[in-house]
């Protein structure tokens, strides 16, 4: 028992200047909606670009395999070989087609998944659309129909889907109401079925900072943190399901100069984290960018309050 205390105090003076510079998510009694329920007390972090490669369609957003990237807009994809740029394959709907506004993609086990919705029209419908990407084929659909607002990203963690309907306060041309509401914006997790199970909101201090828009991209880390990104600031946010109640918990914002909101792609075929792609619709170009890993893992469930003994209890109505 002395020896353990000894230890610990030991331990304590020895790594006491590094405890006490545990980033807010890595703290194992973090709870706040932020590190300590305030925004800006997340931790703050710089991402670096590492190119910027020009491409037409770079629009919507960007999924990335081991090989190739794909720029994304809304009825066009373009395959490029990562080592050169070059662009090898492009599909294209047309304007006319049923595929008419893409958000993003993610490439698993060689299909290319990309989100689907109607946006900007009304009802809102969202559908996943399939592409093979040897081929560049679209080769299948899963159609929500009206289902939670326009999906606009997806992701696959753990054997499970997630993604976002977002909702928006803008009112659209033609229409006499916001477009949802951003507050009503759901990041939902869903079965290989694409079957919605569980959904949560995001905290208003992060949703206020994306209106009158929504939250636009989306994608895991191999450090298992979920990143997303608004529609216009140049910042991805570091996301935590939470261990109770409907509210997703922000716990870092990544500072990344050269994009602005928009569909996101981790690259998670290579060793070491990898790097984050995204896009600028602005100049129309893909980004590839390093990102600093974060120092923990997300997993680690959260406290949810505290078990009291007689003679503790506290009366509610003193709180
Ligand atoms: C990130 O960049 C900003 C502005 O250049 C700088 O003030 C800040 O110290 C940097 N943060 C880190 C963690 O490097
Ligand atoms: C993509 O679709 C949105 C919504 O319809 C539209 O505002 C935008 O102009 C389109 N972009 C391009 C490049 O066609
Ligand atoms: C890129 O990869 C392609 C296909 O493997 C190859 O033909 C080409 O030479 C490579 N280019 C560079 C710059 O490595
Ligand atoms: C990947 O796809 C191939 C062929 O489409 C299939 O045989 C294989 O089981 C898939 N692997 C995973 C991990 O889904
Ligand atoms: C949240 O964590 C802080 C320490 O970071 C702790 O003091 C507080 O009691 C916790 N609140 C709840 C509701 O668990």
């Amino acid at each position: 028992m002395y020896r353990l205390i000894a230890c610990s105090l030991l331990a304590s003076w020895l790594f006491g200047i590094t405890v006490a510079q545990v980033p807010p998510h890595c703290q194992p009694s973090f709870n706040g909606t932020v590190g300590n329920g305030k925004a800006g007390s997340e931790q703050r972090l710089n991402g670096t670009t590492i190119r910027k490669i020009k491409a037409p369609d770079a629009n919507q957003g960007v999924a990335v395999d081991a090989e190739h990237f794909y720029s994304i807009d809304n009825f066009s994809i373009t395959k490029h070989r990562k080592n050169n740029s070059a662009p090898v394959l492009q599909w294209y709907g047309g304007a006319n087609g049923p595929i008419i506004h893409l958000d993003g993609g993610v490439v698993i086990n060689g299909t290319l998944f990309a989100p689907h919705s109607n946006y900007p029209m009304a009802p809102i419908t969202s559908s996943v659309e399939m592409w093979d990407v040897k081929t560049m084929q679209h080769i299948g659909s899963h159609s929500f129909g009206i289902n939670r607002g326009s999906m606009t990203w997806l992701d696959q963690h753990n054997g499970n889907w997630y993604g976002t309907f977002a909702n928006y306060d803008r009112v659209q041309p033609g229409q006499t109401q916001p477009y949802g509401l951003t507050m009503n914006t759901q990041m939902v997790q869903m079965n290989d079925k694409f079957e919605i199970v569980r959904s949560w909101i995001f905290p208003a201090i992060l949703y206020n900072t994306f209106k009158p828009m929504s939250n636009s991209g989306g994608s895991f880390g191999k450090d298992g943190w979920l990143y997303i990104t608004g529609h216009d600031a140049s910042a991805a946010y570091v996301i935590k399901v939470p261990s109770a109640g409907s509210v997703l918990i922000w716990v870092a914002t990544i500072s990344l100069p050269d994009i602005a909101g928009q569909g996101i792609a981790w690259d998670r075929s290579g060793t070491g984290n990898g790097n984050l792609w995204g896009i600028s619709r602005d100049s129309l170009e893909v980004v590839e960018m390093r990102v600093p890993t974060q120092a923990c893992g997300p997993d680690a469930a959260l406290p949810v309050g505290r078990v009291l003994g007689p003679r503790q209890f506290i009366d509610p109505s003193s709180d």
